[in-house]
């Protein structure tokens, strides 16, 4: 049984972790374990005797609740903050009760409500057993007569144990150069990340990873805790240290400017946080992930991705049916299976003032439309995919000149433009039909196979005049509206798929990938600075979802079979202009495209093990390996390193030790044992790197 009920709370346990709550002899609902799964329900600490320690500091601000409001003399970070129509501006959870299910994914559902105001609560906890992960999410309900008003609601808040030091991994980064990892020691106070943006941002990715200060996980053992929250919007995570040992992570919509107004019979549902404890270290928390965004989370997470060639860093803006032909055969000719054209295509959209908005094919550069394109490269044997970024209007546009109040404003303020562009309000249910119509149409009218849904600005001025509700409920409003149109073309063209590109990867969470496949994950192509985004990127996705293109970035200094050995670690694409190319570089392309189909499957569907890291050493290496552990694939790569350089021996990870492995390149076979203990040496030259296939033979 995953989920117990004890005489004072309950007992999650999934296969290797195991996570208790309760109540404590003050009412309160906290928290007494996460961690190692223990032998026997009993062995879970139950909740300890409420106390305070001075007049200062009550059994609020003492016990670590589980999902604590803002009340009485709580001053830790709360989950949730709320005022009533009176006036009233704190809530006093009170347990009313629980409920379990069983079944592939048991689920423990705990109800409490208001201590004397109209005001329920209901917390979920979905179990992924096999996947040793803890879904989370909240739920408030408005059963009065009155308004309420909504200031915070988090989706969880993760404690770990306490009297500890930790030291907190997470994401950082900015447009071109995004996902570096950072770690630091949490000292007593908040370490606040947040986007502000209306979307997920380069800036920050809401996924945390603790460990014990004073024991650091490495990527193969030691103790981590981690999470991430499924959200497309603006975030916050709030990363406490208590001043009586208490570290806990609260992590949720960001409160930020954030108002909700719930109605009288309303209820507010937030994303959901899932979070993960493993003994195995940094590694193992990656993969957890990797296999829950394939298995549960992507829309076709079993298949194969195409390797796919886009337009934009050939042809920019200036493409047409004749140009994006010719680039097409040759694609074709290199073996790549799915054709995208970029941005440039539609009404109006000679460079980046113009257009956006009018989602029609140019009349100048498509006079027949985009259906002779879409032929011509399925007779090629490929599929045809399309950019659009659909949540912004230029102001020089039929649509922005129709509906001028359709785009983000504060009224009187001039609107701030990025890239000449401004943000429709796709909280509005008007905008986002406009958008369905006009997307389901290109998608009814020409065979599109993939689309790149792009976001190039975030937001500014965010009013919204006539709102239903309080116009800050933009925040929320306008990520539900994008998963609205997402989700209807979705449901309407369920064969699609869909990649998330916001400038890079300005939005890659779990959230949107209900919706996209693949993430275009950095505009920043340049194979060594690649490398490190790329390692970033792995802590919390995995390979399939991570799009990587050759371009025409490096080619000074950079062989091509060093820029595609760093794309084929992910979802190989080609975006380099194929025609200066020339027939040499396009064999020895095609030849690794091929080579690339032999493998990825291991590489999109197995085990990421990162060997090496390249944020921290110029000699990189990342490994993959079947689920079957029977077949793998080695990448290393050597950038600059001053001389005298000794090689690092590599160690590889998750084979079966006492099977016996062939790596290519070395004669004869060793035990995985020997492969996992030993490891191997790889002379590189500067700026060089190695593919090497990984074989089970007994
Ligand atoms: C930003 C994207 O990241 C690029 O790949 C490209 O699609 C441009 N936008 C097009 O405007």
């Amino acid at each position: 049984m995953p989920i117990h009920t004890t005489p004072t709370g309950w007992v999650l346990e999934t296969g290797s972790t195991g996570y208790a709550l309760g109540l404590n002899s003050a009412g309160l609902l906290v928290h007494t374990y996460w961690g190692a799964r223990l032998p026997r329900p009993e062995d879970y600490p139950t909740p300890p005797v409420p106390r305070e320690w001075a007049s200062f500091n009550g059994i609020a601000h003492l016990a670590r609740e589980e999902y604590p409001a803002y009340a009485g003399t709580q001053y830790n970070e709360p989950c949730f903050k709320a005022t009533f129509a009176n006036g009233v501006r704190d809530a006093v959870w009170v347990f009313e009760g629980a409920e379990t299910t069983t079944g592939a994914q048991p689920q423990l559902t705990l109800r409490l409500r208001d201590a004397a105001y109209p005001l329920r609560l209901a917390l979920h906890y979905r179990l992924h057993e096999a996947l040793d992960l803890i879904e989370r999410w909240a739920e408030i309900h408005n059963p009065g007569s009155e308004e309420l008003t909504l200031e915070r609601v988090f989706s969880a808040l993760w404690h770990v144990p306490t009297g500890e030091s930790y030291t907190l991994a997470h994401l950082n980064g900015k447009w071109l150069d995004e996902f570096h990892i950072l770690r630091e020691e949490l000292l007593p106070g908040v370490k606040a990340l947040e986007s502000r943006r209306i979307t997920t941002s380069h800036h920050h990715n809401p996924w945390f990873l603790l460990e014990r200060a004073a024991a650091p996980a490495s990527e193969t053992a030691g103790e981590a805790w981690f999470g991430v929250l499924a959200w497309s919007g603006s975030w916050k995570l709030a990363a406490e240290v208590n001043d009586f040992g208490s570290t806990r992570v609260g992590i949720g919509i960001n409160d930020w400017d954030f108002v909700w107004r719930l109605n009288p019979g309303e209820t507010f549902t937030t994303p959901a946080s899932l979070g993960g404890y493993t003994q195995h270290g940094r590694g193992a928390a990656s993969r957890r992930l990797h296999d829950y965004i394939r298995r549960q989370v992507l829309p076709h997470g079993a298949e194969l991705h195409k390797v796919l060639y886009n337009s934009w860093e050939a042809t920019t803006f200036n493409v047409d049916e004749e140009s994006q032909i010719e680039l097409a055969e040759l694609a074709a000719e290199m073996g790549v299976e799915l054709f995208v054209m970029d941005d440039g295509w539609f009404h109006g959209r000679d460079d980046d003032h113009a257009g956006l908005g009018d989602w029609w094919p140019d009349e100048g550069k498509f006079p027949h439309g985009l259906g002779g394109l879409a032929r011509r490269v399925n007779q090629l044997g490929m599929d045809f995919g399309l950019w659009v970024e659909p949540e912004m209007v230029n102001p020089n546009s039929e649509l922005y000149r129709a509906h001028p109040d359709w785009a983000i404003h504060f009224p009187g303020r001039v609107p701030t433009q990025a890239r000449n562009q401004l943000i429709l309000n796709f909280a509005r249910s008007d905008v986002q039909d406009y958008i369905i119509e006009k997307l389901d149409r290109l998608l009814t009218e020409t065979n599109i196979a993939f689309i790149k849904w792009d976001m190039n600005r975030n937001v500014s001025e965010p009013g919204w005049e006539g709102a239903p509700g309080d116009p800050r409920e933009i925040w929320v409003r306008y990520v539900q509206g994008v998963y609205r149109v997402w989700g209807t073309l979705r449901e309407r063209h369920p064969r699609v798929i869909w990649q998330s590109c916001s400038g890079g990867g300005g939005r890659a969470d779990l959230g949107i990938l209900r919706l996209a496949d693949q993430v275009w994950v950095s505009d920043n192509t340049e194979p060594c600075a690649r490398l490190s985004i790329q390692e970033g990127f792995s802590q919390v996705f995995p390979a399939n979802v991570m799009e990587a293109w050759v371009t025409d970035s490096g080619p000074e200094y950079l062989s091509l079979e060093f820029r595609l050995h760093v794309s084929m670690c992910g979802s190989l694409g080609i975006g380099g202009h194929l025609k200066h190319w020339g027939p040499t570089l396009r064999a020895e392309a095609a030849h690794w495209i091929a080579v690339y189909k032999e493998v990825r499957a291991i590489i999109q569907q197995g085990d990421q093990f990162r060997l090496r890291s390249p944020q921290a050493y110029a000699y990189s290496a990342v490994q993959y390996l079947a689920k079957d552990q029977g077949e793998g694939v080695l990448f290393a790569f050597r950038t600059h390193l001053a001389p005298p350089a000794p090689t690092p021996a590599l160690r590889l990870q998750g084979l079966a030790p006492e099977a016996l492995y062939t790596l290519e390149g070395f004669p004869g076979a060793r035990s995985g044992r020997s492969w996992m203990e030993a490891g191997v040496q790889i002379e590189l030259q500067d700026f060089h790197s190695t593919l090497r296939r990984i074989q089970r033979v007994a």
